[in-house]
């Protein structure tokens, strides 16, 4: 294992502050293996990962190699066939509350508005959703929804449903927020808008992040850490440190060093062959 590094001095000074938002998460030994009757599918095989608190992972790697499900353990929604999760120092045994989980379409109850959505995750825990419907107005606005308040679901496009499922997810501060290729169904204009919004969430708040996504690029503008894996049985192929600073805004993304980091050496990453490298654009 690597061994750690402190957050990068290019972080700005309020990221650095909001650091302690995030918990850290020890990925030990984590395999996975589905048995139904006969048949046997290994999707996961001795993946170790040592997080720091508020550390952004985006998670890349060839569809059905063991993404969502290693988030899925991550989350308690499964158990691991070998290995454990700590997070915050605990091992994880089951289904835990402390985190907020945004899938790749967003499930929005249709019969509430984009406040109340966001406000039911008060509800579930118990809480006084009037005590928090500033800050979830606040946050709306943040990600574009002010105005939008008040209206259904069915009245919202795609992406304005996602942004209100992101703030529905943060919305209780959980010390991990886990994302499953949040992104997938948008158009490119709204992806680069809503990883905008995120990073700046993102360095507001602090938490420990992990984020699937099949985007290079955007793997590599958001992510601390991108964890390049391999086709299934999925293991961590390679670990990619991503020292750019923050925020990561056009002239970040844009310039020589993103691209040397991500698009241009995404083949190399993923250990394609170089007559395959040679093909690409
Ligand atoms: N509940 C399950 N029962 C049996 N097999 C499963 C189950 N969930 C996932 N798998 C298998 O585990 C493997 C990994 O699946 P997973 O959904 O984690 O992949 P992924 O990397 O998220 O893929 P994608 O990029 O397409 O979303 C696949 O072969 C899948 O068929
Ligand atoms: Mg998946």
């Amino acid at each position: 294992m690597k061994p750690q590094n402190p957050p990068s001095p290019s972080e700005a000074g309020q990221a650095l502050q909001s650091r302690a938002a995030g918990v850290p998460v020890e990925i030990a030994g984590v395999s996975k293996v589905f048995r139904r009757e006969q048949m046997q599918t290994q999707a996961l095989e001795r993946v170790d990962l040592s997080v720091r608190p508020g550390e952004f992972i985006a998670v890349v790697g060839p569809s059905g190699c063991g993404k969502s499900t290693l988030l899925k353990i991550i989350a308690g929604l499964l158990p691991p066939s070998e290995g454990r999760i700590d997070i915050a120092g605990k091992t994880i045994s089951g289904p835990h509350t402390d985190l907020g989980i945004v899938f790749q379409s967003p499930v929005l109850l249709d019969w509430r508005n984009v406040l109340d959505n966001v406000l039911v995750q008060i509800d579930l825990r118990g809480g006084d959703p009037a005590a928090y419907r500033d800050q979830a107005r606040a946050l709306l606005a943040k990600v574009g929804l002010a105005g939008f308040e008040n209206r259904m679901p069915r009245e919202l496009s795609g992406g304005m449903r996602q942004r209100a499922a992101i703030v529905r997810a943060m919305i209780h501060q959980p010390p991990l927020l886990m994302m499953d290729e949040p992104f997938g169904a948008l158009d490119a204009l709204t992806r680069e808008q809503m990883r905008i919004d995120l990073e700046k969430l993102w360095l507001e708040r602090g938490q420990t992040t992990f984020f699937i996504t099949h985007g290079i690029s955007e793997a590599v503008a958001l992510a601390d850490r991108v964890i390049v894996m391999t086709p299934r049985p999925g293991r961590i192929e390679r670990i990619i440190e991503i020292d750019l600073p923050r925020p990561r805004h056009k002239a970040v993304i844009t310039s020589r060093r993103f691209r040397s980091i991500g698009p241009a050496s995404s083949a190399t990453w993923m250990g394609w062959p170089r007559r395959a490298q040679r093909a690409l654009p």
